[in-house]
């Protein structure tokens, strides 16, 4: 079982050809409220690719908490341990504009991801295969769950984004850490070659469509991604996080597991929304095996 520690959103997303200046309004073409939060996006990748997942968060006392909940439950997770928090749910203003993304987030409910709120869900904790955790829950949290897995000895991948907050003592008690190449460097500042051969198969940079780094042990390992037409590239990293952790708990090296979640990760750019176009396990094996072949 994967426990996944974090944000549940709802995106508020409009796509624009032109930018607004400030100051200025402009006409947008497409306006769609749909589930996100990168905690709810990495559980809703590793859930559609098999895996058991109990998510650990919360939402609001507003419209959009009840429908999250049922968007969740609904992809079959366990969403027993989802707090209903006496505040607004989380959500990310995005505007797509041309081929990229900008997105705000306003925490609300994520503030209320408390240590004690994974005090509660200890038991769950100790018998998972792998704790998955990113920063858009308060910090206390991270350090806390970070001790409580290190007690219990279970494993933990942190990805650390938005990149806020980091502590690099933390390294010790992580596992795998999946920052992209800006993340990493406002991490560690350093040059990424550098942080790379600093946390040998523990440190995964990833670079986009280009796939993902980290190193071996004896040398850098670049692992290409697959090109595809994107429609909407929100949530590709998450789909990434959540199909690496499903590939790990499933016994996989770290170079399968990274193979298989650039896979996952550009199937769902093919969709619009964070979880639109998240794969099951066959289209992502697939497209695997259409690489190597
Ligand atoms: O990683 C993409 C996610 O970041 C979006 O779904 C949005 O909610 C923000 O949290
Ligand atoms: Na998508």
């Amino acid at each position: 079982m994967i426990t996944v520690i974090g944000s549940i959103n709802m995106d508020i997303v409009c796509q624009t050809d032109v930018f607004p200046k400030q100051g200025e309004t402009v006409l947008g073409n497409l306006f769609e409220t749909v589930p996100g939060g990168k905690g709810a996006n990495q559980a809703v990748a590793a859930t559609r690719l098999g895996s058991k997942v109990k998510m650990v968060g919360a939402v609001g006392q507003d419209s959009f908490g009840p429908a999250l909940i049922e968007i969740l439950t609904n992809e079959n997770m366990d969403v027993s341990s989802v707090q209903v928090a006496p505040t607004s749910t989380g959500i990310a203003n995005i505007l797509l504009f041309e081929q990229d993304n900008r997105i705000i987030v306003v925490p609300g409910a994520n503030t209320y991801v408390t240590p004690q709120l994974v005090d509660k869900n200890e038991q769950a904790i100790k018998t998972s295969n792998l704790v998955v955790m990113q920063l858009e829950i308060p910090v206390e949290t991270i350090e806390h769950t970070l001790k409580l897995c290190k007690k219990h000895g279970v494993p933990v991948l942190l990805n650390p984004a938005p990149a806020r907050n980091f502590k690099p003592e933390w390294m010790e008690d992580i596992t795998y850490l999946t920052p992209n190449e800006t993340e990493c460097e406002l991490i560690f500042h350093e040059q990424i070659e550098t942080s790379l051969q600093a946390y040998p198969n523990k440190l995964i940079v990833t670079l986009g469509d280009e796939g993902a780094m980290y190193h071996d042990g004896e040398k850098i390992v670049k692992v290409a991604g697959f090109r595809t037409t994107a429609v909407d590239t929100t949530g590709a990293g998450d789909t990434f996080n959540g199909a690496f952790a499903h590939k790990i708990c499933e016994g996989a090296e770290v170079k399968e597991a990274v193979q298989f979640a650039n896979a996952a990760a550009s199937l769902s750019v093919e969709k619009f929304g964070a979880q639109g176009g998240m794969p099951a396990s066959e289209p992502a094996e697939e497209r695997m095996r259409e690489a190597q072949s």
